[in-house]
């Protein structure tokens, strides 16, 4: 038996999260460990993605959303960047057909503007091909900041002419609004910060941070994130006591 159906078997459906968000981090530091360049790292990071995203549809996650590419991940060395561009778009160009055939339901949200035109068009194409499928849903957080995502859904608000908005309204307008907001949210690598994910969307996600580098992040670790986050009491500002029958979201 995998781990992958373990996961399965153990956990009952009810205890699966539905939206898990992930901050994929120490691929650099992975690769150094191994006298490798940072690079080789977010290459590993591409694998273990794919194997997030079996060993989710196995669980009955519905939503995956990772973290792939910051705002702020400009300001890293141009040759670096480079890479991670290329491979973003050979993933586009080769992986996504065979996420196509499992089912998955590919989404990229941030700003794609700044991209290079052909990953701009990978995007839209893998976007088109994968959007009827009923299988998990795959979000890529590509020139993407939380901050950026409230903004522009706050400037959409005004381009409409709104001058008092709620919070469903501007929930509808941030990127992702048919996804539910995350469960759990899973960060690898040691740090113990959000470095400006989903951050209106996470409000009440269940935090669970490892030291173990995304390229070790395997099936036994992602059980262990999973287990975790059975073991957490969601209140949404309740009481213990009003639990289990009003253990929903508010
Ligand atoms: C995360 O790994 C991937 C991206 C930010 C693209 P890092 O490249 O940040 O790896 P560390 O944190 O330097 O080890
Ligand atoms: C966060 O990782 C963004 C991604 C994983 C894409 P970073 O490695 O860029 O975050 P900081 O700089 O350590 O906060
Ligand atoms: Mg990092």
């Amino acid at each position: 038996m995998t781990r992958a159906s373990s996961t399965q078997s153990i956990l009952p459906r009810t205890q699966i999260p539905r939206h898990v968000a992930v901050i994929m981090d120490g691929n650099g530091r992975w690769a150094k460990k191994r006298f490798l360049p940072r690079v080789m790292g977010h290459k590993r990071g591409l694998d273990v993605l794919e194997n997030m995203c079996r060993v989710c549809s196995q669980a009955g996650v519905e939503y995956l959303t990772v973290f792939a590419f910051s705002t702020e991940n400009w300001r890293r060395p141009a040759d670096e960047v480079s890479f991670l561009m290329g491979l973003f778009l050979s993933a586009l160009q080769k992986k996504v057909i065979k996420m196509h055939e499992n089912g998955l339901r590919l989404k990229v949200i941030g700003n794609r503007s700044r991209f290079a035109p052909e990953i701009q068009q990978g995007i839209l194409q893998a976007e088109e091909l994968t959007q009827n499928n009923q299988g998990l849903t795959l979000t890529i957080a590509a020139d993407y900041g939380g901050r950026w995502d409230i903004l522009q859904a706050a400037n959409a608000l005004i381009a409409e002419g709104k001058t008092h908005i709620s919070e469903d309204d501007l929930t509808q307008k941030l990127m992702l609004p048919d996804a539910p907001e995350p469960d759990l949210f899973i960060r690898t690598g040691g740090e113990t910060r959000i470095s400006n994910f989903m951050l209106w969307q996470m409000a009440y996600a269940e935090l669970y941070f490892t030291d173990v580098l995304w390229p070790d992040f395997n099936d036994e670790e992602i059980h262990r994130a999973f287990t975790s986050f059975t073991q957490r009491e969601r209140r949404f500002g309740r009481t213990s006591e009003q639990l289990p029958i009003e253990q929903q979201r508010p």
